[in-house]
């Protein structure tokens, strides 16, 4: 059997030899150290998995000696001894990572029991940290971010129900708040993590093919089915499903879904044998179901079995103490999918991110941080390269709903229509303004310049002049915008 080893820091050899005479006994292997600085060698070298720490030492303070153990790649268990305790040097000491203080003269057998306690957190410890390392190379990251005390609270509560028994819950939230994102932590921060995580999107699939895709069918059950086919149902078992856009399951299938939820089992279709699974069902929405139910399009018994335990994403116009946290966030992320080294963003860039209201919410502002990136070349993002919707934020619309508004802009001729803009107060620029309506015009057609220039009415060589003009193309791609 391998010994724990225990490393003991005083520089009086007495207190030294005492010890060392104890922990022999117990079964340790002892080291020693008389500094500071002969501590964090030893330590370094032999990676104890308890020190033993005097407060005061003849070089660096046991406090400094702590701090550098602290930030080993696997901690060691540090107990710390004191003649006098003073409050701040625990209180500073236990913020370090010291798992606990002992008084000198020693009890052995108070040392014992500290000693053992310091293992067991620190085995604690190192468990939990190799499960997330787990969870992170199976699904890549999925980071929450959020500063705001909305979103900690809302963390709080949602890894409270991941861990708990919960067979169904709700999620709902405006479009790109993080409802798939909650739905992840749902499942990984579970006690079913290592189950499937298995997702359908109910609006994306046509009604008839949904009931088989859910639960399967069996051979024969219609025309096409010539074989038998399990349903996710099944292959979520003992995983969770995650049936995303619940508000748009047919009354049918919302009344079968309610059976299956209420009693979990599953019948094939075309089958007559029950078959019972184990699945925890995440159901989201971007709907106010409760609305739904009010309006008839939806079951009130099923809203009430999800609605059990419902988590209600608020979005991230009433949050804003999250937008910079994520933008630092997406910045670092597209730093390293785009090879960049963009260090954060300028005054102006934060002034206009912070006022504008995300009616996207997280996923418009990811977008915006992409766009950015991928033509900013300065080291802080600036404002030209934010879309059109947050430098003009203009009556609540979005860029697209303004520049196609009909009571808005003003009608040309051919149909065409003036996008309906106010010139602010101080005034603007008109380069500026075509710059931004380029710019609007390749993001609303989606990069197809052809398409683009259509929208704006001019030839698609007039566009590649202009793009190369606002600095929007680059290099040879220019040199034959011009030529
Ligand atoms: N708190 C957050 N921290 C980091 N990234 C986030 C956060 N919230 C959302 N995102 C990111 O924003 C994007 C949109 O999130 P997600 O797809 O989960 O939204 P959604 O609510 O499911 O939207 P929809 O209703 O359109 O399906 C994703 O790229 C997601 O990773
Ligand atoms: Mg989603």
């Amino acid at each position: 059997m391998v010994k724990m080893k225990v490393l003991i820091v005083d520089d009086e050899r007495l207190v030294r030899w005492s010890l060392r005479q104890k922990f022999e006994e117990w079964g340790y292997a002892v080291f020693e150290a008389e500094t500071g600085k002969q501590a964090l060698e030893v330590a370094a070298a032999e990676a104890p998995d308890v020190v033993l720490l005097d407060v005061r030492l003849p070089d660096i303070s046991g406090l400094e000696v702590l701090e550098k153990l602290a930030a080993a790649s696997e901690p060691s268990a540090v107990v710390m001894m004191t003649g006098d305790p003073q409050l701040d040097d625990i209180k500073a000491a236990i913020r370090m990572g010291a798992y606990d203080f002992i008084d000198k003269p020693l009890d052995f057998d108070e040392l014992s029991v500290t000693i053992q306690n310091a293992l067991e957190a620190r085995r604690l410890r190192g468990e939990v940290e190799s499960l997330r390392g787990e969870v992170r190379r199976q699904v890549g990251s999925f980071e929450v971010v959020g500063a705001s005390k909305k979103t900690t609270e809302l963390m709080r509560f949602v890894r409270k129900v991941a861990a708990s028994e919960a067979s169904t819950i709700l999620v709902q939230g405006e479009s790109g708040t993080g409802k798939d994102l909650i739905a992840k932590v749902l499942h990984y921060e579970s006690s079913r993590h290592e189950g499937p995580l298995v997702a359908i999107n109910c609006s994306a699939i046509p009604e008839t093919l949904i009931e088989a895709e859910l639960f399967g069918h069996e051979k024969g059950a219609f025309t096409d089915a010539k074989a038998m086919k399990r349903g996710l149902f099944e292959i979520a078992d003992s995983g969770t499903l995650f049936l995303d856009e619940i508000g748009e399951l047919s009354p049918f299938l919302q009344a079968k879904l309610l059976r299956v939820l209420e009693d979990q089992q599953i019948r094939r279709v075309g089958g007559v044998r029950d078959i019972q699974v184990d699945v925890r069902v995440v159901a989201a929405s971007n709907r106010d179901l409760e609305k739904a139910v009010r309006e008839g399009s939806f079951r009130q018994d099923l809203y009430y079995r999800l609605a059990v335990i419902s988590i209600y994403i608020p979005p991230l116009r009433e949050r804003k103490e999250d937008i910079l946290p994520l933008v630092d966030f997406f910045i670092q992320d597209y730093n390293r999918k785009f090879r960049k080294a963009v260090r954060g963003i300028n005054e102006e860039t934060r002034r206009l991110l912070l006022a504008y209201d995300w009616p996207g919410n997280v996923r418009e502002l990811r977008n915006a941080v992409e766009r950015a990136m991928i033509l900013e070349d300065d080291a802080l993002l600036r404002p030209n390269y934010l879309p059109f919707a947050v430098t003009q934020p203009h009556a609540g619309l979005t860029a697209f709903e303004r520049a196609s508004s009909p009571a808005g802009g003003q009608a040309l001729p051919g149909g065409r229509r003036l996008p309906s803009l106010t010139i602010p107060e101080g005034g603007t620029s008109l380069e500026e303004i075509e710059r931004s309506m380029v710019v609007l015009a390749l993001e609303q057609a989606h990069g197809n310049q052809t398409q683009a220039s259509r929208l704006l009415d001019i030839s698609r060589d007039a566009l590649r002049y202009k793009m190369k003009k606002f600095g929007l193309i680059h290099g040879e791609e220019a040199e034959e915008a011009v030529s």
